[in-house]
């Protein structure tokens, strides 16, 4: 099959697959309380694709050149028989990889499952060691224990690990050195994350936004980091590794310094619409052409013809302005 690429000559290489609009926290920066009340409506099962429409989609996506796969959510372990779908999904020719992104509360109950299903990479979000600060940016008031016991018995079992701290300025800046240092001495990845205008609900600003920078000058007065080389083109996270241990650190910048040049993601909601951005207003509608009996090819005709004409950089031109007017998808239906 050709090289499908969009516009500006990316090709496709990454499909995020979200697999349930819900979740257990409600992380201020993601699901605000406020807003993902009890009166909160969610996607009715019927909506959501089924097991064989997702590897159905990733199959076809795999055609075209996909070779990693994420799956999100919502929290993607609320998703019943979850490890069933990363079985059929790991059958499929040509991809490389699977990702689970989780917020590791239900891990303890699934690490096993998922395991046996051939899952190795897990990406789990912790934004402070301190329960008071994690309890108010949970929005749930979990404690950070919970999550910090999961992490250890899945990296026992085995599971690559990296873990998401998302860092709001007045929020949790504190936690910086103290989550640097734990996961220094485990000898796991931890990487900041600069807090993002997704969604239209979660009030950012850019003031609110402690860049890689700023981030990095504190590390250094604590540590000897140097930088690491990228894995793979369009690498979201630049690479830096502890001198002392050689453990790895990572920052995503897509504030300060986007990727957009080099982004090579799809993203498909829980309910099969297509994105080729995280800040889409609109995607494209797959599930209503595979319920309604398309052949293969029509399907793959209509995604190659999404992505060639795909323009999206949304994080290159971002200003306060297009940061409050444009309506985006909230982060929690599509995953990040
Ligand atoms: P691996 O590199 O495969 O480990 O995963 P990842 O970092 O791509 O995925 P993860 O779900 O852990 O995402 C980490 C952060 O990067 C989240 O905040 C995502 O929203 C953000 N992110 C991932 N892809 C993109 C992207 O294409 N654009 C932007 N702006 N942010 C992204
Ligand atoms: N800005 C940056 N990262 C975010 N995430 C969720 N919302 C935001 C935001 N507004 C992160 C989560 C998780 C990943 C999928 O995206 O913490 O680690
Ligand atoms: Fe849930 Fe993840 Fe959003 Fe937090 S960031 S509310 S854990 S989906
Ligand atoms: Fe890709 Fe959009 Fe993120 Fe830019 S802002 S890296 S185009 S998903």
């Amino acid at each position: 099959m050709d090289k499908v690429v969009d516009k500006f000559g990316r090709p496709v290489r990454d499909l995020r697959i979200s697999v349930t609009d819900r979740c257990n926290f409600r992380c201020t920066y993601c699901m605000p309380k406020e807003i993902f009340g009890n009166d909160y409506v969610f996607l009715p099962r019927e909506e959501l694709l089924t097991f064989e429409e997702i590897t159905r989609s990733a199959y076809l996506f795999a055609l075209l050149g996909v070779e990693k796969l994420r799956l999100t959510g919502g929290e993607p372990l609320l998703r019943r028989g979850l490890p069933n779908l990363i079985k059929q999904l790991s059958k499929i020719n040509g991809i490389k990889d699977i990702g689970l992104t989780t917020n590791a509360v239900l891990l303890g109950q699934y690490a096993e499952e998922l395991y046996d299903a051939g899952l190795r990479r897990l990406n789990i979000s912790l934004d402070a060691l301190d329960p008071f600060v994690f309890g108010e940016m949970n929005g749930r008031g979990t404690n950070p224990q919970i999550v910090l016991k999961n992490i250890e018995l899945a990296k026992e079992m085995g599971f690559q690990i990296k873990v998401n701290m998302v860092v709001q300025k007045g929020v949790n800046e504190h936690e910086i050195v103290p989550m640097a240092m734990h996961f220094k001495e485990r000898g796991m990845t931890l990487r900041f994350i600069e807090f993002m205008d997704v969604g239209n609900d979660n009030a950012w600003s850019f003031k609110k936004v402690v860049t890689k920078k700023e981030i990095f000058t504190l590390l250094q007065s604590e540590f000897e980091l140097e930088p690491v080389d990228a894995d793979y083109f369009g690498e979201v996270a630049q690479r830096y590794r502890y001198k002392d241990n050689g453990v790895e650190v990572g920052f995503i910048t897509s504030v300060s310094e986007s990727f957009c040049s080099s982004c090579t993601r799809a993203r498909l909601s829980s309910d099969g619409k297509l994105y080729t951005c995280l800040f889409a207003s609109d995607g494209f509608d797959l599930r209503e052409l595979i319920r309604s009996g398309k052949s293969d090819e029509q399907l793959l005709k209509a995604i190659t013809d999404v992505w060639k004409t795909r323009t999206d950089r949304y994080s290159d031109e971002r200003t306060e302005e297009t940061a409050k007017k444009r309506k985006k998808i909230n982060m929690s239906y599509i995953g990040g």
